[in-house]
């Protein structure tokens, strides 16, 4: 009974730990939700600021994209670390 409680409680917890890692990448998020409806070289040739990928996630996701609040965190997160506006200079 114990060893069936614990291979339960393992299964359970690989299921949900493998769901996370296969969202927890924002270039995956950026192919998977954002994709579907334009290429993301529409997203790739912007750079802005973190405050403005939030509003333009936001805004994507008034018209359709899919995000849990996570998943929003995590790309809107990524976007701003990879197509940031360059610092001065
Ligand atoms: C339900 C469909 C849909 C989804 C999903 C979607 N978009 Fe869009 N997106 C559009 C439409 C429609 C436009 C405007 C028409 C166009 O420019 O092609 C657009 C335009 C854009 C633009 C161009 C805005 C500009 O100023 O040129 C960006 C950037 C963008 N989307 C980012 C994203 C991101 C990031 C995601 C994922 C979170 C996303 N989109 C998901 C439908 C979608």
């Amino acid at each position: 009974m114990i060893k069936t409680t614990i291979a339960i409680l393992a299964v359970t917890f690989s299921a949900a730990t493998s769901h996370a890692a296969m969202f927890s990448n924002g270039a995956t998020l950026l192919e998977a939700k954002c994709a579907v409806c334009h290429p993301s070289s529409k997203v790739k040739v912007l750079k802005r600021s973190p405050e403005q990928w939030d509003a333009i996630v936001t805004s994507m996701m008034k018209r359709g994209a899919k995000l849990n609040p996570e998943e929003k965190k995590v790309l809107v997160d990524y976007l701003a670390k990879t197509y940031k506006p360059y610092a001065g200079k």
